[in-house]
């Protein structure tokens, strides 16, 4: 691991002990998900940001199907985020859960502690920070908030401060009200502005290059 890898790893520190939480696996991933990271995982993948961690389901997908590969995921775990319960996105048997979302993730992703940097904050503060402390990211996974101007700030801040990075996502019909697909407008939209392309993978997951 890089010397600023290892000065990130030191913002938020693994606990000496598990926390005294049951594991539980659940999370928003599915075969286009899949697809999308075959395509861009390779070996020489050395770094990648993950936006939007929930309870470490994709980071974990990520850990299994790298070598080397250090994931850095950020989330708030927090009711800022995605940590309220909201009949419209969590079923039920999450109801109990929503407080306890970032004890839920160490658990789940306990044996990984070597290769994954978990970090508690807002998206845009962490693409900051990569800048900061100098880290280039190979991949962007974006997968936070889901309304347009969050999307949309989370590619800019991507852009800005990690113009290598290769930016990816999913959600691309996500909605809410069915008349608009906020994700796929923000990206199409990144896209227009950067002269930038996208692929779409099953409808669902995307990759800009
Ligand atoms: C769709 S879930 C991520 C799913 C996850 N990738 C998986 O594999 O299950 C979105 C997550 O983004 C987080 N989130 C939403 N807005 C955020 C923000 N501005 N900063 C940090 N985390 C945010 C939420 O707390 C939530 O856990």
């Amino acid at each position: 691991m890089s010397d600023n890898l290892k000065r990130l790893q030191k913002v938020l520190k693994w606990p000496s002990s598990k926390p005294k939480v049951a594991s539980f696996d659940h999370g928003y991933f599915n075969k286009s998900n899949k697809k999308m990271f075959d395509e861009v995982l390779s070996k020489d993948i050395n770094t990648i940001l993950e936006l939007g961690a929930w309870l470490g389901m994709s980071a974990r997908y990520m850990l299994d199907n790298t070598q080397n590969a250090v994931v850095i995921s950020v989330d708030t775990w927090s009711k800022y985020g995605f940590g309220e319960y909201d009949e419209r996105w969590h079923p039920p048997y999450l109801k109990d859960k929503m407080d306890k979302m970032f004890e839920i993730f160490l658990v789940n992703c306990w044996d990984y502690q070597d290769r994954l940097i978990p970090l508690r904050m807002r998206t845009l503060d962490a693409i900051k920070l990569m800048n900061k402390l100098n880290i280039s990211p190979d991949i962007i996974y974006i997968d936070a908030n889901h309304e347009y101007d969050e999307v949309s700030k989370d590619l800019e801040f991507s852009f800005k401060y990690c113009p290598k990075s290769i930016l990816v996502g999913d959600d691309w019909l996500w909605t809410l009200d069915t008349k608009d697909t906020p994700v796929k407008r923000a990206v199409q939209d990144f896209c227009k502005k950067n002269n930038k392309r996208v692929k779409v993978i099953d409808n669902w997951s995307w990759i800009i290059r």
